[in-house]
């Protein structure tokens, strides 16, 4: 169970860019608040009416199922209009830029623009250029902030405290914003982590980052209690970072016999979308130690608390605005 935090404590950004920028004390508050939302996912009507009359616009300009979907549910069952806004059905497709975007969609009253882009940095620019709330729904390599969330509130789920746990995070490190915002994450909650991948699929300032780093799964196995694997995020590679899946796999992919070395407890972890057969093999994808499918449905609570923290924060400042 997790504990509830200080009652003290005031939430105060409009925006969730990234979770660099957090404190623990920040990222334990939205915890606790998913918890609190965890409760009504568990209803038969699954319905707050904390955002009624309120407008959240999901703007993806990459491909999701999760993320989006997620967004989507968190925002309906919290009473908010949502607009599904993707590249491939918009005047994106026309030339119009991401800012000229936003803010026709500003003029149509938006509160909340929950954010996937290909740039890193796109939700930092939104938030400064328009009024609504932005949440940062991943930006290319950068940042994926709830997906880190919905991983230590799992977690937590288990283990009650990430505190001293020691977490793996294996694959394509370089490309991945799940695994930055992860690294922020976690250690900032207390965990260890070691990020595992061949020399070409780390990223090249990894010695400024608060973790161990290992070219070898074999050499750390033994002492994790929480394993994350990334997918190959072959889309964002100009050319092949190992010989072929077939290699990658026998190296860095979780396979039911590398299982046999791992902790009897270990907690397996994926943000997919997975490549089944490369970074994990099915029976350790769909097995006894796997959280996979408990971590999508977590992310649902994890942003229903995002959206509403963001926009309780927005109308706290909107407030002050208003009596100066
Ligand atoms: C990830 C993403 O898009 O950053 N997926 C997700 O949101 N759960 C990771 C990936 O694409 O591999």
């Amino acid at each position: 169970m997790i504990r509830r935090r200080d009652k003290g404590f005031k939430w105060t950004r409009k925006h969730l860019i990234g979770l660099r920028e957090l404190s623990r004390e920040e990222i334990e508050f939205i915890l606790d608040t998913a918890d609190g939302f965890s409760q009504i996912n568990k209803r038969s009507i699954k319905k707050s009416p904390t955002l009624r009359g309120k407008l959240v616009v999901n703007m993806f300009f990459e491909d999701s199922t999760r993320t989006r979907n997620s967004f989507s549910l968190a925002a309906s069952r919290l009473s908010a209009d949502v607009i599904e806004f993707t590249k491939k059905s918009s005047a994106l497709s026309k030339g119009e830029t991401l800012l000229d975007t936003a803010r026709n969609l500003e003029a149509m009253g938006v509160d909340t623009v929950v954010l996937r882009h290909g740039a890193g940095g796109a939700s930092k620019l939104l938030s400064r250029k328009i009024n609504a709330a932005i949440v940062n729904a991943g930006d290319g390599f950068n940042e994926h902030p709830t997906q880190a969330l919905l991983d230590v509130y799992t977690i937590k789920k288990h283990r009650g405290s990430l505190d001293g746990l020691k977490i793996g995070i294996v694959g394509d490190i370089a490309n991945s914003r799940v695994a930055r915002s992860n690294i922020w994450a976690m250690t900032k909650l207390g965990a260890e982590v070691t990020l595992v991948a061949p020399p070409t699929l780390m990223p090249p300032q990894v010695s400024k980052l608060p973790v161990r780093v290992s070219y070898d799964l074999d050499e750390v196995i033994e002492e994790l209690d929480v394993i994350n694997m990334l997918r190959i995020q072959f889309e964002r590679l100009s050319s092949n970072p190992f010989p072929s899946k077939r290699e990658y796999s026998k190296w860095f992919g979780l396979t039911s016999e590398r299982m046999k070395r791992a902790k009897d407890d270990i907690i397996v972890m994926h943000p997919g979308p997975m490549n089944r057969g490369v970074e994990i093999e099915s029976a350790v994808a769909d097995g006894k130690n796997s959280v996979i499918l408990e971590q999508v449905a977590n992310g649902i609570s994890v942003r229903m608390a995002v959206l509403y923290l963001v926009n309780k924060a927005a109308a706290q400042i909107e407030k002050e605005r208003g009596k100066r």
